[in-house]
């Protein structure tokens, strides 16, 4: 290890001087900072220039405890060992917290906070050390103090280590401590900081145009530890009391209700009732200004939306949806909700959708705001199921929490199959279980097809590994194992089995297999070993079937073999399919279930006429593709081209065949000729479906011949349903007419279909006039069409729009748009814009994906990615916001030459919590780069007609 002597420095000079920056000018990423002159070496490593701001106060923070004090220490530089060598390590046992008392003090002028924690320990086994999360804090005065009463019951530590490599305080002592009951006094300061985790700060304009702050919290996965001490493990649950000292005039919310208000002078102190025992991740406090809408739900529960002042009304359709999703989750799992009161609060700087802290629900203000005259019908309905899933939550993961984070898609997953339920329970209208398949299942098998895919139930450890689960496995395919599971056994034992579940575990902890054990004693089916078979192994299984007449009956012989993204055999994995087959005869019913446990088995059909087609997975159910030989698909090909084949089975039919289109067992010509099928096609989810194949068709094609001619396919394809849609919605039209026009029309402007073009243009300026304003469903449609012939100006007319927007739905459908221009020199004036004060950091990414989608855009998107890439990693430290970037920016190009480019950037540039995207974004450009090879000529043949 290289020492390296940087800086001698006046450390108490630097300590009494809060800000350090002088100092931490000098720090650079990749090594360890140390002092000497201590007695043991302590240090911080500096893992990015943005951090060292905080990492030094920890540096200076562990000096102070080793206070050998002498003036001046000389500050050492080394290279770091990699913390990956040592083993992840979870909190010892031996001390546990049941009681906290937390009192906070956030200070919105300065952005710093102090606070103060008495925790009520139980010394379970005799230690000098206490070990306890604590990351970017100053501590002080700590000090133990046994229960019973008499001399000598308080001891003061020898030493208080901070490590921010583990995220740990360990308190040292001098002497054992005695086994028993114990208070752990704990005074600390902090910075409310910028990055969207911990206690942060969240920028607000008041309604006179002043710029101020609130203090709010995102403690999941590992963040409590950076606004308090404490046990932060989802294991180690505590009941809280929390005090909050604020000004007078400002709302202050934590998850209970207020048990006491006391003003005095310009000071506010708020006390809240003690919480049920609860894991540290859901933990919440709000400190800011708001106003509320609120309802008593029919169950006696006090719901509240909180809104940015002045707009109450947009939490009413939020207010409404908890009031009336509350009982009915009290009614599916026979347990009502807990606590007095549920909050529903809106806050401008957010980098998740929503959390789900009980009692006080966070959410981006586009995740729970609806404006009656500027909210697009699809965002409603995403708010919907928002509610729904936070909500779902308070039942499955903060009643009963996983273990650990290895199981976070218990929480997760299961929580996106219940937010369908719920949806589906309150709006029959949406059709939400259709659109599941898109929305969730489709995405799953997508990711999950790749070699880099991971198990639903992944062992990790470190903060960045837990940061980097919340993704499209743990959530689409968790919700898509669940629902075929749901499906498997009814939903009768199903909610027979919840209410065992969550009952027997209620305040507890639990595994996967705790679920199992539920839903098998309700069901008396063999729910583990069916289940672990989807959840311990990764990918799903295609399922190729041949048939044979013998008689009236049809003989199928099924074939279980791993589906993988490049085409290969696979391994020898088994799943236990559940399968489900429904025929001609009767085209929504199913006509024979069973579980196909081995390679291979046969099952015969009875009544089943010699040209009836027989479909496998009716309703796109089961987590599996399936593959038919030629004879089986050419029937249920003409069952899409006349309708009688039920929606989700014709989505099902074309997704699977795309699928193996990417995976070459086929030609990209078949898809075509598979889609033209579709052109008389009515339902939206079906459509969505068919503009994902296209939209990925052109992706690939994008830098090759044939970008026009498959415009021109694709504005084939789209013009009845574009002309028998129109522009004006009608009187009471469906909802799902309302999402479909504007897919529709989103296509036709990226087919570059003139008429379309030149009619969005005409009503955008009718919008912008006043004269006749853009109903919010089709403006995403419209800016883009006119941002695609855009020059300087009516960009610049755009930028003005967006500052003029007042609901931030509405300045997300500007920004998002603005990747349509096309010029490049204004593709990089959008990418400038994506990280300049104008846009917030939680929106940045989505920006940028804008351009990084377009043809245009995605070499200039990535180049910005790399020259910009210090930046982001300070901006968002991990999580997935700056994983969805390094996807987005990647994953669309086509040849071996990008993919090692990206591999050699991302080993040069180590970018912690986006490991695996990056190795599934290589992986998917080596997939489309031999996807591009195999079919371009044949695809350019096939295409002639459309030259
Ligand atoms: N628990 C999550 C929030 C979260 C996500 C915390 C990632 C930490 C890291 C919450 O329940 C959630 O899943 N939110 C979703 C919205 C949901 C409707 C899919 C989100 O934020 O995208
Ligand atoms: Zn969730």
């Amino acid at each position: 290890m290289s020492l390296q002597i940087i800086r001698a420095l006046n450390f108490n000079a630097c300590i009494s001087n809060n800000n350090c920056s002088l100092f931490c000018h000098s720090l650079r990423s990749g090594y360890r900072y140390v002092a000497s002159g201590l007695r043991r070496k302590r240090g911080v490593h500096v893992r990015s220039a943005g951090a060292i701001g905080a990492r030094v106060h920890s540096v200076t923070r562990s000096l102070r405890y080793f206070s050998c004090v002498r003036p001046t220490y000389t500050i050492l530089k080394e290279k770091v060992t990699m913390p990956e060598n040592k083993p992840f390590e979870r909190l010892p046992k031996n001390v546990s917290p049941k009681h906290y008392e937390l009192h906070l003090v956030p200070n919105l002028e300065k952005l710093t906070f102090t606070g103060t924690t008495r925790v009520k320990v139980s010394i379970d086994t005799s230690t000098k050390e206490i070990k306890l999360n604590s990351l970017d804090l100053e501590l002080k005065n700590v000090k133990l103090q046994y229960e019973e009463s008499g001399s000598n019951t308080t001891f003061n530590p020898v030493e208080v280590r901070l490590d921010a490599d583990t995220e740990t305080a360990t308190i040292v002592f001098e002497k054992s401590l005695p086994e028993g009951n114990a208070v752990l006094y704990c005074d600390f300061t902090g910075e409310i900081n910028d990055k969207m985790k911990g206690l942060y700060r969240s920028k607000y304009l008041t309604p006179s145009g002043e710029e101020r702050y609130a203090a709010v919290t995102q403690f999941e996965a590992t963040d409590a530890r950076r606004c308090f001490p404490c046990w932060d493990e989802p294991a180690i649950k505590a009941t809280f009391d929390i005090t909050l000292e604020v000004p007078a005039d400002r709302v202050a919310l934590s998850n209970m209700p207020a048990k006491e208000e006391k003003i005095t002078g310009n000071k506010k102190i708020m006390r809240f009732d003690t919480t049920p025992i609860m894991s540290t991740y859901l933990v919440a406090v709000v400190v800011g200004e708001y106003d509320y809408v609120e309802k008593k739900s029919n169950d006696g529960v006090l719901v509240r939306v909180y809104t940015p002042v002045g707009k109450s009304k947009q939490g009413l359709f939020a207010l409404e949806v908890a009031a009336k999703v509350l009982p009915y989750y009290k009614d599916y799992f026979n347990i009502a909700y807990p606590l007095p009161k549920i909050d529903l609060i809106a806050i401008a700087d957010f980098s998740a959708g929503a959390m789900e802290n009980w009692g006080l629900v966070t959410y981006r203000e586009t995740c729970l705001l609806v404006d009656e005259e500027h909210t697009s019908a699809v965002r409603r309905q995403w708010i919907a199921l928002v509610v729904g899933h936070e909500l779902a939550h308070q039942w499955f993961g903060n009643l009963v929490t996983m273990e650990w984070w290895t199981h976070l898609w218990l929480n997760e997953g299961y929580a996106s199959f219940v937010e369908f339920l719920c949806v589906n329970h309150l709006f029959p209208e949406y059709d939400i279980w259709t659109q599941f398949v898109t929305e969730t299942y489709i995405r799953a098998l997508e990711l999950d097809c790749l070699k880099n895919s991971h198990p639903i139930e992944v062992p990790v450890g470190h903060p960045s590994e837990i940061d980097e689960i919340f993704d499209d496995i743990s959530y689409n395919k968790g919700a898509s194992v669940i629902r075929m599971l749901h499906r498997y056994i009814g939903d009768d034992d199903f909610r027979k089995g919840m209410n065992i579940y969550l009952t027997r575990h209620q305040y507890k902890n639990t595994f996967t297999e705790d679920l199992w054990a539920a839903l098998e004693e309700a069901s008396n089916k063999p729910v583990g070993e069916v289940m672990s078979t989807w959840t311990k192994q990764m990918g799903f299984p295609m399922v190729q079937v041949s048939s044979e007449q013998r008689g009236s009956n049809r003989v199928l012989k099924l074939m279980q073999q791993k589906f993988c993204a490049d085409g290969s055999q696979g391994d020898d994995t088994i799943w236990m399919v559940p399968i489900t087959i429904s025929t001609q005869e009767q085209p929504s019913k199913v006509a024979l279930s069973t579980v196909l446990d081995k390679r291979t088995q046969e099952v015969v059909l009875e009544d089943v006429s010699e040209n009836s087609w027989v479909k496998l997975n009716p309703g796109t159910v089961g987590y599996y593709r399936t593959q038919y030989e030629s004879g089986m698909l050419e029937r249920l090909v003409g069952a899409v081209r006349d309708g009688s084949l039920p929606p989700l089975d014709r989505l099902g039919l074309l997704d699977d065949c795309f699928a193996f289109v990417q995976a070459g067992h086929t030609h990209t010509a078949e898809s075509l000729k598979l889609i033209e099928a579709f052109s008389n096609e009515t339902n939206f989810t079906v459509w969505s479906s068919v503009a994902n194949c296209l939209s990925k068709l052109s992706a690939l094609f994008s830098h090759t011949a044939l970008d026009k001619p498959l415009k021109n396919y694709g504005r084939k394809l789209f013009a009845n349903v574009t002309k028998r849609l129109g522009w004006d919605a009608e009187e009471k039209e469906s909802h799902l007419d309302t999402l479909l026009r504007s897919l529709v029309l989103n296509r036709m402007i990226t087919f570059e279909d003139p008429d379309t073009i030149a009619e969005a243009k005409r009503r955008f300026e009718l919008h912008s006039s006043g004269a006749c304003p853009l109903p919010a469903d089709l403006r995403s449609a419209c800016y883009r069409a006119v941002l695609s012939g855009a020059d300087e100006p009516t960009f610049d007319r755009f930028l003005q729009l967006y500052r003029a927007a007042d609901l931030h739905e509405e300045k997300d459908r500007i920004s998002r748009a603005l990747g349509a221009v096309t010029q490049p020199h204004l593709l990089n004036r959008v990418l400038d814009f994506a990280i300049s004060d104008e846009v917030r950091a939680q929106d940045t990414v989505f920006v940028i994906v804008s351009v990084a989608v377009s043809r245009n855009g995605r070499d200039l998107a990535w180049q910005f990615f790399k020259d910009h890439w210090q930046e982001f990693m300070d901006r968002y430290q991990g999580g997935f916001l700056l994983a969805r970037l390094v996807k987005s920016t990647t994953e669309n190009f086509a040849s071996e030459a990008s993919a090692r480019e990206i591999e050699e950037f991302f080993a040069s540039h180590k970018s912690p919590g986006t490991e695996r995207s990056v190795q599934q974004a290589v992986e998917t450009v080596r997939l489309n780069a031999a996807w591009l090879r195999r079919d371009l000529a044949s695809t350019t043949a096939y295409l002639t007609p459309y030259h």
